[in-house]
């Protein structure tokens, strides 16, 4: 172990849903990312915890020796390991931290626990070399994922406030049921994004939610979706197959118009110019696009991921676990996954 070193390696393990991820960090550039999704839920429209559980058993040596391979690395090379402790699917966390903690124990690495949400946010500090720029602090950070949509406050790398967040559904989560009721499987977001793409978002017009404070709300524009469709499919039977590409490009619109509203009521309360966004829906095209609108119109400097740090990946729980291991920040071995970690 070697605590001072200017450039730690950390090896990341994430597998707090249904993607089992390994990634080798040096100093702030990724060396490897490898990611192995599971098709195994598509056709239950959401994922199945016990057979996630089972996937990442199943994926976890390989993706790990397949992560030290491509950075050219060995395990005793590595200065920390960096796993996901939480939020997520008990069962999918209980896989990565036994195997972390296993794989600590075997060769006296220190362990490192990382909380999902915060590696979402500090994937923005991975550097594909030391000119790449990084959001200066404080700055403001949408999350928005299959499981959360926060806006969060970084005052550095360590401390972080949520100022808003869903009170029911997240983001992700309404694309994805969304994509559900239009008969696409699941994870339906980015097949809403490409039907999206050949439509017209204001073919149809949802209520556009708006919560008190900073808040996000989606459950009810989740049934005011399923009331129209039912009724449209009432009158012609084809309604959903004919008009596919307009609704995902209206519901997309709904959607990304909510959180983008609430984002820059955040900005302005705040009185914060540096923004970014996180999350598997970050790789939404239509956010991405409506967000350099934006950002030109309000001065932001905007900080968008790349598409592999956008979704589910250990590169981010790599990053986020450097900062943890430059503050000594450790786990041991009593370390238990905690599937509700709030960010702290
Ligand atoms: O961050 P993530 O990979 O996993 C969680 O931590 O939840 O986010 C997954 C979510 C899913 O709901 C998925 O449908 C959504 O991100 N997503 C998208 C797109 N790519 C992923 N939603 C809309 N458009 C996309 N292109
Ligand atoms: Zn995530």
């Amino acid at each position: 172990m070697n605590i001072q070193s200017i450039k730690p390696i950390i090896l990341g393990i994430e597998s707090s849903c249904d993607d089992t991820s390994a990634a080798v960090l040096v100093g702030n550039q990724i060396k490897s990312n490898i990611i192995a999704s599971q098709k195994v839920h598509e056709s239950y429209g959401g994922v199945v915890p016990e057979l996630a559980s089972r996937a990442h058993q199943q994926h976890i040596v390989p993706v790990i020796n397949e992560a030290l391979k491509q950075a050219n690395l060995t395990l005793n090379q590595v200065d920390g390991i960096a796993f996901t402790q939480g939020p997520g699917l008990l069962g999918s966390l209980l896989v990565g931290t036994s195997f972390a903690k296993s794989l600590s124990l075997a060769t006296n690495v220190p362990l490192i626990a990382v909380n999902h949400m915060e590696g979402h946010v500090l994937a923005h500090f991975i550097q594909e070399n030391d000119e790449q720029a990084v959001p200066a602090f404080p700055f403001l950070c949408l999350t928005v994922s299959g499981g959360h949509t926060q806006l969060v406050k970084i005052s550095s790398p360590l401390h972080m406030e949520v100022v808003g967040a869903t009170i029911d559904d997240a983001a992700g989560e309404a694309f994805d049921k969304a994509a559900k009721m239009l008969g696409l499987p699941y994870p339906g977001g980015p097949l809403v994004d490409k039907h999206a793409k050949s439509g017209n978002p204001h073919a149809f017009e949802f209520p556009i939610p708006n919560m008190d404070e900073l808040n996000f709300s989606f459950s009810g524009l989740k049934t005011s979706f399923l009331y129209f469709l039912k009724k449209q499919v009432k009158l012609n039977e084809d309604f959903v197959k004919e008009n596919l590409n307009d609704l995902c490009a209206s519901m997309q619109h709904t959607i990304v118009t909510a959180v983008l509203n609430k984002l820059t009521e955040a900005a302005k309360k705040l009185n914060i110019n540096e923004i970014a966004i996180a999350g598997g829906v970050s790789a939404n095209s239509y956010l991405r696009e409506e967000l350099k609108k934006l950002a030109t119109e309000n001065n932001w400097n905007l900080f968008i991921p790349k598409f592999e740090y956008c979704t589910d990946n250990a590169a981010m729980i790599a990053i986020a676990g450097k900062y943890k291991f430059e503050q000594q920040q450790f786990a041991t071995l009593n370390t238990t996954p905690n599937p509700r970690l709030k960010i702290s």
